[in-house]
């Protein structure tokens, strides 16, 4: 938030931990107390908590706003930036008078130190807590969301949970992915410290390819070569090595058959195959693994 701290009228912390560190990169602006910033009336409150923090928040806020007399013709807005929290969560806000929205930024920040520079070009979902994409509380979601720097979008209150389970594949699930990466690649002897390094350049340019070519283009490996046989050696070393992987790799397996099935390159028999190989439990039996190939 170092873009928009010019405008910043105060922040508010729990403890004096969190003073300090908001303070490392906001400023001197802590107050000691929702309620000696409310009355400054700033024109945003930006509830940055956990989420099953939101409802107590809001209710402490929304209790004050009703004792504080409001400007009529402006009242505050009072926004929160989860992703997967619908927009009433801030209606004790709503009730006190105020003008209620959600701003989300598709975007991870594991450092708030981080956060400044991301949201250039990220884009922001607005959902106001009334009305539609008109709403005043939408238009200055975008309005905040562009002196940020990012690319704000009107996202309804009832697609946010399908879409922060989107955000979470993307995002998180990728983590987990390339953990377990991490985790088969130093069994299969690369070294624990260098695994990571070593297959950095892999994940980079398959994020690349995705982004130059999309989902569908960048799929390479064995599925998209229909070749069952390959399949079949991953299920028998994965069994035999790290038999806790598997219900992941046949999961994925088989929501990556939608890919080829959009590709159109293989036909129905093989995509069919492939299907039984990863649906089957238990262990694989028949034909031997073959050595392996370079993906
Ligand atoms: N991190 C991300 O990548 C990301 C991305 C998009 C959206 N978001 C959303 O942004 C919001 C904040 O996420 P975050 O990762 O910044 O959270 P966080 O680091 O876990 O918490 C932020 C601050 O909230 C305060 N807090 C903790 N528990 C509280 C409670 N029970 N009541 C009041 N304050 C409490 C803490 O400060 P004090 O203890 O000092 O008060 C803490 O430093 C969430 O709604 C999250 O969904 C996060």
């Amino acid at each position: 938030m170092t873009r928009a701290s010019a405008l910043l009228v105060g922040f508010v912390t729990r403890t004096a931990s969190g003073r300090a560190r908001a303070q490392a990169i906001l400023g001197p602006h802590g107050y000691p107390s929702l309620a000696s910033l409310v009355r400054l009336r700033p024109r945003l409150y930006l509830l940055t908590v956990p989420d099953q923090a939101l409802r107590e928040v809001a209710e402490e806020l929304g209790g004050l706003l009703g004792d504080v007399p409001q400007e009529e013709a402006s009242p505050p807005f009072v926004a929160h930036t989860s992703g997967a929290t619908s927009v009433t969560v801030l209606a004790p806000c709503e009730e006190a008078g105020a003008q209620t929205l959600v701003l989300h930024p598709l975007q991870t920040f594991p450092d708030p130190r981080m956060g400044a520079d991301r949201f250039r070009g990220v884009a922001m979902a607005v959902t106001p807590g009334s009305d539609g994409p008109d709403s005043p509380a939408a238009r200055f979601g975008f309005d905040l969301a562009r002196t940020l720097g990012a690319r704000p979008f009107f996202l309804p209150d009832d697609k946010r949970t399908l879409y922060h389970a989107a955000a979470t594949l993307a995002c998180n699930y990728f983590v987990t992915i390339e953990h377990e990466a991490e985790r088969l690649f130093h069994q299969a002897g690369l070294p624990q410290d260098e695994a990571l390094e070593m297959f950095l350049p892999l994940v980079k340019t398959t994020l690349e390819n995705i982004f130059t070519q999309g989902t569908v283009r960048a799929l390479t490996g064995p599925l998209s070569r229909g070749d069952l046989e390959t399949v079949r050696a991953h299920l028998s070393a994965l069994e035999t090595e790290a038999p806790q992987t598997v219900p992941l790799y046949r999961a994925l397996g088989l929501a990556t058959l939608d890919i080829l099935r959009l590709r159109g390159e293989l036909d129905e028999k093989t995509i069919s195959a492939l299907a039984e190989l990863l649906g089957a439990s238990g262990p694989q039996r028949g034909k031997q693994p073959r050595p392996r190939r370079a993906t």
